[in-house]
């Protein structure tokens, strides 16, 4: 694998920090004087229309950009990805989840490290689509003979945030009388109130996991079997023997791990397991058997389309010029703004409530990926790497955190996704409330562009201090990227961008975006703490001061 190309070493970096120095942005003079700027800075990805225009980037700095991904090998390393070559260097494992939405058939077959990849894909996925089907038409029977009502995927970071985001923004797809739940977090809270009403006759469980080893997951799925077998035999539907337990579990438990043993270990017939691959990374694999709650709930033709969304984007990443590939676009003026500009976040903001997981999904998959302080050759990187992502669905955060985008002095770009149409038109006394919505759409990012001047804001009759409180400097920027609706393929290519803005940002930096070492401290610690809390006196005197003051705050109190 070749070293990671400094950026800061690139002609293109020294042309960017001219730009830089005594750079004054003004996007209404830009504007006012540039005619052509929407058109040249407005690109078609698929279904989405992506209007970069109010960035804060004159031609010349986009083409200093682009020059910094030529100069640092994005279309190289992409086109190394692809190929299945071990860019994952830490896990030495190639980063393959562009495999898991190529469509049936496609010439030349993929074959890495000796195996044809798209059979294995289709393969899974036929399963996948059989099993949904038997779900969803009432074939598959729980243990007393019962048509499965509820799903529950149990699964944490990227085994749920990626399918419980699509679930809940493709809701209105749900067409079988399904309803998918999904239990991630430890706090038993989750499991117990996500259960609560449930049907066990009628309740099928999915334990999603690609290790099969992680502790939220396993635990939860135990509490998932015991709730499963005493509600069972409280109402007399099971017997308390191993048979009718195990019989219990395998009407009621699948799996999708890439740890197939372990999933019979647990006690889950390895037929009802669905399996990928270790190429496929945690927060790139919803696409993968990961995404089977999203198969039965939805429908396996919708997921077959999300997947097609996805691989429209692949291909255009693949085969547009850097200077009109619009994820590498993106990547690049996030990297403009992050590393150049100093901003230390990006917000995401959905003009869809549907979206409303979409920032918690875009976290993990920005941040876990770039959020790193070494290269994929273990040197330092050479520049501030990883912003914080984050957002809520518009109008909501209109009336929360946007004062502080308008008016604070920090600089946060701002991605805004509308759709034309909406899932249910409403109409309040005749107006079109969709409508409306969008029209906020508008405001918000004309307003954060152009702002309002002091004489605007005087020639509305506003005098003295209230002057200033009331002026909006303009000039911070956004994308906007508008689509027609928001179908499972939309929702695909939305993914697909940010997977391939993630990445581009990461070559630049000169990041393996594919490992995500940050997560195992934290996970140790908590096993060594577990005995501490649990009342072992030994474990508890290893632990430092605070450490150990906090497990005796916890020791007073805990009354329950
Ligand atoms: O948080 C670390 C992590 O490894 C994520 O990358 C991953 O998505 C999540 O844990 C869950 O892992 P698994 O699917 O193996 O249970």
């Amino acid at each position: 694998m070749s070293a990671p190309i400094d950026p800061t070493a690139t002609s293109a970096w020294s042309e960017l920090t001219s730009h830089k120095d005594g750079f004054a942005p003004d996007l209404r003079e830009w504007f006012e004087t540039d005619p052509g700027r929407v058109d040249r800075f407005s690109f078609g990805l698929g279904d989405l229309h992506v209007d970069l225009s109010k960035n804060l980037v004159t031609d010349d700095i986009l083409a200093s950009l682009v020059r910094l991904a030529e100069q640092t090998g994005v279309a190289e390393r992409y086109a190394a990805m692809l190929a299945g070559e071990h860019i994952n260097t830490t896990e030495d494992r190639a980063v393959l989840h562009t495999a898991l939405r190529r469509p049936a058939g496609a010439t030349p077959a993929l074959v890495v490290d000796g195996q044809n990849i798209d059979d294995d894909v289709q393969e899974v996925l036929g399963r996948i689509d059989a099993f949904a089907e038997g779900v969803r038409s009432g074939e598959w029977k729980g243990v007393t003979g019962k048509k499965v009502t509820h799903i529950v995927n149990i699964g944490i970071g990227g085994s749920d945030l990626g399918p419980v985001m699509i679930y809940e923004a493709l809701k209105p797809y749900a067409d079988a009388g399904i309803e998918a739940r999904f239990v991630s977090n430890i706090d038993p809270t989750d499991m117990a109130q996500k259960t609560a009403d449930l049907d066990p006759e009628t309740t099928l469980f999915i334990v999603a996991s690609k290790t099969f080893t992680t502790l939220e997951t396993l635990t939860n799925a135990r509490l998932a079997r015991d709730w499963l077998w005493a509600e069972l035999s409280k109402r007399g539907s099971i017997g308390d023997d191993e048979a009718s337990r195990t019989d219990a579990v395998a009407h009621h438990f699948i799996a999708v791990s890439t740890a197939l043993d372990k999933v019979e270990a647990f006690g889950i017939d390895p037929k009802n397991a669905f399996g990928f691959w270790d190429w496929v990374g945690g927060r790139y694999s919803v696409d993968s058997a990961i995404g089977t709650s999203l198969a039965i709930a939805l429908g396996p033709d919708v997921f077959r389309e999300l997947l097609a969304g996805f691989h429209t984007v692949d291909e255009h990443v693949r085969t547009q010029p850097l200077a009109e590939n619009v994820p590498v676009l993106m990547g690049l003026l996030n990297v403009w703004y992050s590393t150049f500009l100093g901003a230390q976040s990006h917000a995401v903001l959905p003009y869809a409530q549907q979206l409303h997981r979409f920032a918690a999904y875009l976290q993990q998959l920005t941040m876990e990926s770039n959020g790193k302080s070494v290269r994929w050759d273990g040197t330092p990187v050479t520049t501030d790497t990883g912003e914080v992502f984050w957002g809520e669905p518009g109008t909501n955060g209109q009336h929360a955190f946007y004062q502080l985008i308008h008016q604070g002095t920090r600089l946060i770009p701002a991605d805004f996704i509308a759709f034309a149409n909406p899932a249910y038109p409403l109409a309040d006394g005749g107006r079109d409330v969709h409508a409306l919505f969008l029209a906020n759409f508008l405001a918000q990012t004309k307003a954060l562009a152009f702002g309002k001047t002091a004489e605007e804001v005087e020639a509305e009759g506003t005098t003295g201090a209230l002057v200033a409180a009331r002026t909006f400097a303009g000039n911070r920027p956004t994308t906007s990227i508008f689509a027609p609706a928001l179908t499972p393929n939309v929702l695909g290519q939305l993914i697909a961008l940010y997977e391939h803005i993630t990445f581009t940002q990461g070559v630049i930096w000169g990041i393996n975006s594919f490992d995500q070492w940050g997560v195992e401290l934290g996970k140790q610690l908590a096993q060594q703490i577990a005995p501490a809390i649990e009342g072992d006196a030994e474990a508890t005197a290893t632990q430092d001061a605070s450490t150990q003051a906090l497990l005796a705050y916890y020791h007073s109190h805990r009354t329950n």
